[in-house]
């Protein structure tokens, strides 16, 4: 599984922990950048991360920034992405469960690096659940 990551300056710390933590599990992954704590704009590489996802370029991402909101809000901008911000593991867990949310969106300045690991663990983990959640889903793309 290829899985890419992207961050701002606040997530910079975390992506550089957690793309070791994945290599070492054997994913394959693909950072999208930024690569140092200068001060960027979360969305120059939300874009790139939610283009990657789009075209099958990797099968899913994670994405951070200080509250994870500047990621998510411009990832969910794409019709293909469905990004879920989670805090803890059991939102972790019902993301993917009930959401199928393929980029994963860490709070990095409100959360330890160790909730950290363990959402990501559970995201990764966790299958879809199908059901009235594929329903749901297949509602949240805009027709217009
Ligand atoms: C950067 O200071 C901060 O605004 C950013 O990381 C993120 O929290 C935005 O949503």
């Amino acid at each position: 599984m290829k899985i890419g990551i992207c961050n701002d300056h606040a997530g910079y710390g975390y992506k550089v922990k957690l793309l070791a933590l994945l290599g070492s599990k054997g994913y394959e992954t693909v950072d999208f950048g930024t690569d140092s704590e200068v001060s960027v704009d979360y969305p120059d590489y939300a874009h790139k991360l939610a283009a990657a996802v789009e075209s099958g370029a990797v099968d899913a991402g994670i994405a951070l920034c200080g509250t994870g909101n500047g990621m998510a809000i411009t990832l969910n901008k794409h019709q293909g992405i469905r990004a879920g911000l989670a805090w803890n593991s059991e939102i972790g867990r019902l993301v993917k469960a009930h959401n199928k949310a393929n980029v994963l969106v860490l709070p990095a300045r409100f959360i330890s690096y160790q909730m950290a690991t363990r959402i990501v663990g559970t995201w990764l983990s966790t299958p879809f659940e199908g059901g009235r959640h594929e329903r749901r889903i297949s509602k949240i793309p805009c027709k217009q």
